[in-house]
């Protein structure tokens, strides 16, 4: 292993499994022997958990702009806190969106500037980039099943939106192919799981 850990994100759109693949990857890790941290954004612990509140269930109406800045708010939070700490003490963080996120969804879903949202997001992050991301790209039909009828504000926006997001995260996938690697999602738990594993052992054994 490297001298500091290792920073890894899931992506995708809602419902393709992120947050079951991620801790899926987490007992697999920690079985293995690594310390690892999950994490997520919107919102981990303390302060971004009060923004992930605002985020994902104001009722009222929420300008792009301040929807882009919130989740940036938290990141810039999230980073310093959290993130870089854990990464520095040679742990591997699991991390449940980042910055792939805005421009998915401010950028491609909501017709942001992309331009704009990278320089923002690399503020926010102070230009620390994941070492891997894996995006989980699901059918928009299958994910809107999987989700069901609970959903919250951004899970609400409507189908055309998710597609734009889809279509966003393969573009970013095949914009940066060495960081970001896509796994098919439509498949079942386990075999995602399969294929997921065979990109983070790739990773862990270079
Ligand atoms: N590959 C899969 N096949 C079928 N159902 C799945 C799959 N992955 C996740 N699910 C289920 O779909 C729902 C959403 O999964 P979740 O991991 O919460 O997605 P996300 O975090 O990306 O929104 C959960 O009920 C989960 O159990
Ligand atoms: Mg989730």
């Amino acid at each position: 292993m490297k001298e500091t850990g290792y920073f890894i994100t899931f992506e995708g759109a809602d419902g393709c499994g992120k947050t079951t693949q991620s801790k899926l990857v987490q007992e697999y890790l920690e079985n293995k022997g690594y310390e690892v941290v999950w994490t997520r954004e919107p919102g981990s612990v303390g302060l971004g958990q009060r923004i992930r509140e605002l985020l994902l269930h104001y009722d009222g109406d929420v300008a792009p702009r301040c929807e882009a800045f919130l989740f940036l708010a938290d990141r810039a939070q999230h980073i310093e806190h959290i993130i870089k700490p854990a990464v520095k003490e040679g742990k591997i963080v699991l991390c449940d969106r980042h910055t792939d996120s805005t421009i998915a969804y401010q950028g491609y879903g909501r017709g942001e500037d992309i331009e704009e949202l990278k320089y923002l997001n690399n503020l926010a992050t102070s230009g620390m980039k994941p070492d891997l991301t894996i995006v989980f790209d699901v059918s928009t039909e299958i994910a809107q099943l999987r989700i069901g009828a609970e959903k919250d504000r951004m899970e609400s926006a409507g189908i055309e939106f998710h597609k734009k997001v889809r279509n966003g995260y393969l573009e970013i996938a095949k914009q940066e192919p060495e960081r970001v690697k896509v796994v098919n999602a439509d498949n079942g738990i386990e075999e995602v799981f399969e294929d997921t594993k065979i990109i983070i052992n790739e990773l862990l054994n270079q």
